[in-house]
């Protein structure tokens, strides 16, 4: 029988997500000032941070999305990334960001930025809303990091365990159920 979880307090509140997209979205427009940006947003964990942040991109935002899977339904990761959803248009001397839900392993996010910079893009850059160092197999540092988390399972805001929780307005984490 699987195990069963029951979720945790509130970690991360919406206000301080919303609150972090903006500095976020401020630095942003500062870096590239005058210039467009694409943003791909990787689907589904994403989608909650992707449209906080756009938000708060003061310049032309053209946004794209992937999909990829490298976990099943469990918690662990298989180290296998697939792509499920390629890109729509063309990144070729673009000004990119990747968005992202969570930096776990790094496994997903080397995989992606070595498959995107073999597009050619002008400049490639990683936002993601969580960092979960302790997980890491292999160096990944996204440029742009939203929290940092511990070695806790995390879901809400987009992450999920099993398709489960991804509506939480918060983020809060897996506890072992009774
Ligand atoms: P990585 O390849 O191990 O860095 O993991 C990347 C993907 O695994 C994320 O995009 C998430 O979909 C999923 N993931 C990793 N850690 C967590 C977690 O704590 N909660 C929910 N999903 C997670
Ligand atoms: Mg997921």
């Amino acid at each position: 029988m699987a195990r069963k979880y029951d979720i945790g307090e509130e970690m991360i509140s919406q206000k301080q997500i919303f609150e972090r997209a903006a500095e976020i979205g401020r630095t942003i427009t500062d870096e590239f000032a005058g210039q467009e940006v694409v943003v791909i947003g990787i689907l589904k964990g994403a989608v909650l941070w992707l449209s906080d942040l756009i938000k708060h991109i003061e310049l032309d935002v053209h946004i794209d999305f992937m999909a990829v899977s490298s976990y099943g339904a469990l918690t662990k990761s298989t180290g296998a990334v697939k792509i499920l959803k390629d890109l729509d248009t063309s990144i070729e001397g673009k000004n990119v960001i990747i968005v992202e839900d969570i930096v776990d392993s790094g496994i997903t996010l080397n995989y992606l930025k070595n498959y995107l910079l073999g597009m050619n893009p002008k400049v490639l850059k990683i936002c993601t809303l969580l960092d979960k160092p302790a997980g890491r197999q292999i160096k990944m540092d996204a440029d742009y990091i939203g929290f940092t988390v511990g070695d806790q399972f995390i879901v809400g805001y987009g992450l999920d365990y099993s398709e489960k929780y991804r509506n939480l307005p918060y983020i809060t984490c897996l506890t072992s159920g009774s």
